[in-house]
């Protein structure tokens, strides 16, 4: 896995010190970020965080208020986006309506003066990539949403760039072709081996498919790290939210250093365990972070007591919210544990919580 960059080559796009503000909106906050060589890099984040706009400085098609952009160790920052080495898929894509499959994907290679039969064969060799050489000859509206989507993807891929920049791509596809999109993107990139730099503000899209994943929120990068990292080891409380379930205990930074184990008193909820998180101090507000499926569960022993609320099958799992004095936490068991461990448990049951010190971090609030 590509989850950092070498020295060696120069990174495939380097940022420093980019920003961005629509008058007084600083829509994207000073930001260095370097991403790697055939590296899958996704932006995850909610709307409106600054995720297509960071892209559009990329490209070029944005201006930044400040920063340098670097392709391959190249100063691009005054470099018009036809003459970066690069390409961009938006999530409103358009197919040209009265051209071929084919047609389509060679289009932007007639546009850049490649030689016919070569343009043929290199249309011919995205196409095989994309699952779609037999397609060749119908028309946009004879296609799938799906197969649409792939036309789109062949098209960037055809000439070669070094960085492709995705936009929601699977935005408009439904569910399940979009998992199945999912596998084939990822396939394909690794594949062609070009940089792809991926825009999501789903967090089991980005978690699924990417190297690494950079979190943003209200135009601040909130961590980048591989897709592991950033579940098990997020940073803040809002990349902890943000992806998968966790509980989000308000607690008081209690004295320590970074990944010291520690008690901390929880209002409402009692004495937790857990270790400090980089960057927190003591008596500062913090956040216990600590997700569903790493708390364990007994009828009997010692340790926080809570009673079960709400008991909820889910096929592979079961969800069980506990109260725990005013507070309620949320715990998955897995199907097998449930069965095993607790035959016939039942809403309004009492039972002890437990975890590895470890799985519960102290970030600051
Ligand atoms: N041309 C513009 N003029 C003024 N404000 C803008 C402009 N473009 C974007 N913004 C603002 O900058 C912020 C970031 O927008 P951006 O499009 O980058 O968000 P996003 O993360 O891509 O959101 P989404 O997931 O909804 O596409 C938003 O508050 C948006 O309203
Ligand atoms: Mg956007």
């Amino acid at each position: 896995m590509n989850t950092q960059t070498t020295t060696l080559t120069p990174p495939a796009v380097e940022i420093s010190g980019i920003s961005k503000s629509f008058g007084e909106h600083l829509a994207v906050h000073p930001l260095n970020l370097e991403i790697g060589e055939n590296e899958f890099f996704s932006i995850l984040g909610p709307s409106g965080c600054g995720k297509t706009t960071l892209m559009r400085m990329i490209t070029g098609f944005e201006t930044p208020s400040s920063g340098r952009v670097h392709l391959g160790g190249v100063d691009v920052t005054n470099v018009s986006t036809r003459h970066r080495d690069l390409n961009m898929l938006f999530q409103s894509y358009a197919l040209f309506p009265h051209l071929s499959v084919f047609e389509n994907v060679a289009f932007e290679l007639r546009v850049r003066k490649v030689p016919k039969a070569e343009a043929s064969q290199r249309a011919q060799e995205a196409l095989e990539l994309v699952k779609l050489s037999h397609l060749g000859d119908r028309k946009p509206d004879q296609l799938s949403g799906g197969q649409r989507q792939r036309v789109a993807l062949a098209r960037a891929v055809v000439s070669g760039p070094k960085v492709v920049l995705l936009d929601e791509p699977l935005g408009a596809l439904d569910q399940q072709l979009r998992k199945e999109m999912q596998y084939e993107l990822k396939r394909m990139q690794r594949e062609v081996g070009i940089t792809f730099i991926y825009v999501t503000h789903d967090q089991e899209e980005a978690l699924t498919m990417s190297d690494r994943i950079a979190v943003m929120s209200d135009g601040v990068v909130q961590q980048v790290a591989s897709p592991e990292d950033i579940y098990n080891q997020p940073e803040t409380r809002f990349v902890a939210g943000f992806i998968g379930s966790c509980n989000l205990i308000d607690v008081t930074v209690p004295a320590g250093e970074s990944g010291q184990q520690v008690t901390v008193n929880a209002e409402d909820i009692g004495a937790l365990v857990g270790v400090l998180a980089e960057g927190v101090s003591h008596e500062q507000r913090g956040t216990l972070l600590l997700r569903p499926e790493r708390i364990d569960v007994s009828r009997t022993g010692d340790g926080l007591r809570g009673t079960v609320e709400t008991l909820t099958f889910l096929g592979e799992e079961w969800h069980v919210h506990l109260r725990v004095g005013s507070e309620i936490i949320k715990i998955s068991l897995s199907s097998l544990v449930r069965e095993r461990d607790l035959p016939g448990l039942v809403e309004g049951e009492e039972l002890v919580l437990s975890w590895r010190p470890q799985d519960a971090r102290i970030v600051i609030r």
